[in-house]
């Protein structure tokens, strides 16, 4: 009888030897496909590489690496290393619970204010705490739910909507001959004698020129968070699965393949080239795509035109604590939403006496 032994045996080792030379080229395949990446430290990563700005940090990596780079890291060592897990190193999770306290104590004082009124107001809250009440209705909000919804609102839409104005602003003391013609503009179609409403901005198309001029070179949230789900390829490289992405809608309002002296701000560009703020110009998303893209736009918006517009119609704006500056610094400050790294400080002079506070037609 054969003895298949021995060529078993050397069956094996070549099938072990075939998979372990698969294995390898593939692994190998697979990261030439990986983004292009800097250097990176062990434990740390890229971290070293990603401040003060983040935004800026991406940029200045893209204009080396490519416009899609991979980096290691985040801004939360904890989250990210394994070894600083359990540490609150930069303290961050110190700071959430105490500004949860903070904020759990007003909304429960408001939240009580609500129920002892007898008031049939329809506020949010109201209209909240009603369905909340309502045992007929499929889904049931508890209190956790209607805090956590009203905190969404309050974080996301107040300093946003707070921001654009205070770049805008300054970008026109700033630019004292757009300050002019954007005056201008309001004085023909509103005219002195009342105050610019929400219904006149459709035939403002220069303040809404200097606001998304002001959104594209000062998006209040400059890098878009997202999650990779599943395994893909993307501009040829590929991303793996549950990989944070970060899209920098700072950095792309800045591309010079997308926009002519893309550092200079031309609010006419926006005349030239009407653009949506939709999330369907990739170069310009200011209020993010897709289907987690802001929901409050429309409102942002309004808010944004007529808060602006109210304030260069009614106000000459004098740069400074004395109003004696003739510019003001564009310096940017940090966080995840982007604020002026020194607060704009003006003397409001009154241009239209008396203010029209009191005529609404
Ligand atoms: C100029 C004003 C505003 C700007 C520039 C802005 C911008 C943004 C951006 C870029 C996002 C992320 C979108 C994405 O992930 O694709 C976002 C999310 C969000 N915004 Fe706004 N926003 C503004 C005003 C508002 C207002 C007024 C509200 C509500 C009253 C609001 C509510 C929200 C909410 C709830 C989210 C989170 C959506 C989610 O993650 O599903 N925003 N906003």
């Amino acid at each position: 009888m054969v003895d298949f032994q021995p060529y078993f045996f050397h069956f094996l080792i070549l099938l072990i030897s075939t998979i372990f030379i698969l294995a390898f080229f593939k692994s190998k395949n697979a990261k030439s496909h990986l983004p292009p990446s800097p250097f990176s430290l062990p434990i740390i990563g890229h971290l070293h590489l990603l401040t003060p700005n983040p935004h800026q940090a991406f940029h200045r990596l893209s204009l080396r690496y490519g416009p899609i780079t991979a980096e290691a890291g985040a801004f939360n060592l904890s989250d990210n290393i394994w070894l600083f897990k359990k540490l609150d190193l930069q303290w961050f999770g110190k700071r959430v619970k105490d500004i949860h306290r903070r904020f759990d104590a007003l909304i429960e004082k408001i939240i009580k204010e609500h129920e002892e009124s007898q008031s049939q107001e329809k506020d949010l809250l109201n209209i909240l705490l009603r369905i909340a009440e309502d045992e007929t209705m499929d889904i049931h909000l508890t209190r956790e739910n209607i805090k956590a919804f009203i905190l969404n609102i309050f974080v996301a839409g107040t300093d946003n909507s707070a921001l654009a104005p205070e770049w805008g602003l300054s970008e026109l003391i700033n630019h004292p001959n757009i300050m002019r013609k954007a005056v201008a503009e309001i004085d023909n179609v509103v005219g002195k004698d009342r105050l610019i409403q929400e219904s006149d901005v459709e035939n403002l198309p220069y303040l809404q020129a200097i606001i998304k001029e002001t959104l594209r070179l000062h998006p209040p949230v400059p890098l878009i968070p997202r999650k990779s789900t599943e395994d893909r390829t993307v501009a040829g490289y590929h991303i793996q699965a549950n990989t944070s992405i970060y899209i920098n809608t700072w950095a792309l309002g800045r591309d010079p393949n997308h926009w002519e002296n893309p550092l200079e701000f031309m609010p006419e560009r926006f005349e030239e080239k009407p653009m949506d703020v939709r999330g369907q110009h990739f170069e310009f998303l200011p209020f993010g795509s897709g289907r987690r893209m802001c929901p409050g736009t429309s409102l942002g918006l309004k808010m944004v035109y007529a808060t602006f517009g109210a304030m260069i119609q009614c106000f000459e704006w004098k740069a400074g604590e004395d109003g004696n500056l003739a510019r003001v610094d564009m310096d940017e400050g940090c966080g995840f939403n982007l604020p002026k790294a020194n607060p704009l400080v003006c003397v409001p002079v009154a241009r239209l006496d008396p203010i029209p506070m009191h005529v609404f037609k």
